[in-house]
């Protein structure tokens, strides 16, 4: 949701390399972009409506300059407009600023400031920022920025140039921002991909800091105390090609492809580290899965895994539901996150409530680093490498995989449960092959012009049947929805007239015979029924085969829901990779 990315450097071409970095961001936001970048004349800008991938640097004619800071924005405060695009200026154009996040007392502080005599040319948050430290300037730009944030509510991250300091000034509170050292430069970007083909050796900062940065040097101060902080730089694992396309044609295909390995990294993890998380569930009073999106669908997953492998109680709830349950919480409560990037705001609150109680955090994310695992007592990563697309593919099917093995870690039998995920990734990798692959594009050649959509399944398949709709809705926009097969009756399947398509997720399980019973009564009213089982059905008019996967089946089911998902959406003349309204990584409540 926004993405930042700073640059400080001996060389001076730092705007061409501040532009290519903030096109791995994209990601992040694609309604507008800008730049500005420091030299003799002062502060230039440049901003544009629409995505940055579309524009190239090197065409530009940028002047040569070592500051830079740049911006991809997903609108939330000020519509798609150039004017509400970022960085944000002073009225003189000496002080810039850049932002992720929301100032959610902005609007009293803009009135403060427009009593002062400041006025403002957006309807932005960010304008706020900038006005703000412009106004406590007699105070060094230092002392302005850390007055500016002392006043801020809500979560932001923020990078500030001064058209006279030859450096950097970067702060956070709930958003993310991390620090890259590179060799005679210093980077500063909401992720690491931004950076990572100059250095892979990061620093990460923390909420209520602050970090000055210079090609050479970085130092990092307590919002809170002032005291200057020690940090110690990480080499991280990524590696260029994990977060580039490759050969394919939009990251989401890539990543689909990616499970052929991502189930089995998720679940190789060390005995001891799963089986310390499993103990402390044994005897906590209390577990909460939460997590919000795929992640929350995942999550409500669990309940089903607790329930049948470790037959144990635990709760679902969706991250931002989650703090009206802050009655139940007791210091021997365990919330369990799930986060992909672990930078989601929703479950970043929960997570503090859950701390407020006493309660203990677990977390399960894709991201070292983030500020969920960093907030979590004990943090499991799903090692699925960098995921860029913005509907989520390889980290839902990883943590199915790893909450699955905890399940059965609970149980007493890891041993069996990795038996059983070694089989579905071997599963996952066969499933991933040129005809099938084929087969499910011709599916969806077939339906991408219907305007409804309906997807059913029955235990751990229902909550893969919502994850099935949030990923046909996000990627082909086709109006879809996904139930509890025995649910349709009660309403939902007076909206199937003939030819509707029907998605059925089939179990391996005693759920089989109830679902397909679901599919049948919808084939009476006239519905399309397209199956996706390890075995056929005379009522299936288009048949999707998985391999037989018992309590996984979930994790295989996926694989062609997210292939279909594509293809619907390239049919439709849709981008995959960047949803319409949509950001990877929601960093505001
Ligand atoms: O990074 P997170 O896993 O916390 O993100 C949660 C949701 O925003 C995310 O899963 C979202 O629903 C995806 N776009 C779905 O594909």
């Amino acid at each position: 949701m926004c993405g930042i990315f700073a640059c400080i450097s001996k060389d001076n071409k730092t705007a061409v390399k501040v532009i290519n970095g903030l096109k791995k961001l994209e990601y992040r936001g694609y309604d507008s972009w800008g730049i500005s970048y420091k030299n003799a004349n002062g502060i230039n800008v440049v901003k544009e409506v629409g995505k940055i991938s579309a524009f190239d640097p090197e065409e530009a004619n940028f002047a040569d300059s070592n500051v830079a800071i740049a911006h991809t924005r997903w609108a939330t405060h000020g519509g798609v407009e150039v004017r509400n695009a970022h960085p944000h200026l002073n009225k003189e154009n000496t002080i810039a600023v850049v932002h992720n996040g929301i100032i959610e007392n902005y609007i009293e502080l803009k009135n403060e400031l427009i009593k002062k005599g400041y006025e403002f040319k957006s309807d932005t948050d960010t304008e706020v920022i900038v006005q703000m430290i412009d106004s406590y300037m007699d105070f060094g730009f230092e002392k302005a920025i850390e007055k500016t944030v002392a006043r801020f509510e809500g979560r932001f991250a923020i990078v500030v140039i001064d058209k006279n300091a030859d450096e950097i000034i970067a702060c956070r509170r709930g958003s993310p921002l991390i620090l890259g050292v590179g060799k005679e430069e210093t980077f500063i970007a909401s992720d690491i991909p931004a950076f990572l083909s100059h250095t892979n050796v990061v620093n990460y900062i923390d909420d209520d800091e602050m970090v000055k940065i210079t090609s050479s040097e970085r130092h990092f101060y307590s919002l809170r105390t002032g005291d200057e902080i020690q940090k110690r730089d990480i080499q991280i694992e990524w590696n260029i090609e994990d977060a580039e396309k490759g050969d394919f044609t939009h990251f989401m295909l890539k990543e689909i492809f990616d499970q052929k390995e991502t189930v089995q990294r998720a679940v190789d993890q060390s005995d001891e580290e799963i089986m310390a998380v499993a103990e402390k569930i044994k005897k906590s009073k209390g577990v909460f899965f939460v997590g919000c999106g795929t992640a929350g669908k995942v999550a409500k997953a669990g309940e089903y895994f607790f329930a049948h492998v470790a037959k144990r109680h635990v709760n679902f709830a969706p991250a931002s539901e989650f703090p009206l349950f802050h009655n139940f919480l007791l210091p021997e409560t365990l919330v369990f996150a799930i986060s992909q990037s672990g930078e989601t705001a929703d479950v970043l609150e929960a997570l503090e409530v859950a701390q407020k109680a006493g309660s203990t955090v677990f977390s399960l994310t894709n991201v070292v680093g983030s500020s969920i695992a960093r907030k979590s007592d004990i943090s499991l990563f799903i090692k699925a490498g960098p995921e860029k697309a913005v509907a989520s593919t390889k980290a839902a099917t990883s943590q199915l995989a790893l909450l699955l093995l905890i399940a059965y870690a609970v149980a007493g039998k890891l041993e069996e449960g990795k038996k059983l995920l070694l089989e579905i990734s071997s599963n996952v990798n066969d499933l991933l092959n040129p005809r099938f692959v084929a087969h499910t594009e011709s599916v969806a050649k077939k339906i991408a012009h219907k305007d409804n959509l309906f997807i059913i399944g029955k235990g751990v398949n229902y909550p893969m049947a919502e994850e099935s709709a949030i990923k046909i809705q996000e990627v082909s926009q086709i109006h879809a929805e996904g139930f509890a097969g025995g649910e349709l009756k009660h309403g939902p399947i007076a909206m199937i007239e003939e030819g509707t398509p029907c998605l059925v997720l089939v179990g391996d399980d005693e759920s089989k015979q109830e679902i397909v019973s679901n599919a049948i009564e919808l084939k009476s009213r006239g519905a399309m029924i397209i199956g996706i089982a390890s075995e056929k059905h005379d009522c299936f008019d288009e048949f999707i085969r998985v391999p037989e996967s018992g309590v996984a089946s979930c994790i295989t089911n996926l694989i062609p829901i997210q292939l279909l998902s594509f293809y619907l959406g390239v049919e439709r003349g849709l981008d995959p990779d960047m949803p319409r309204n949509l950001a990877k990584s929601v960093t505001v409540k």
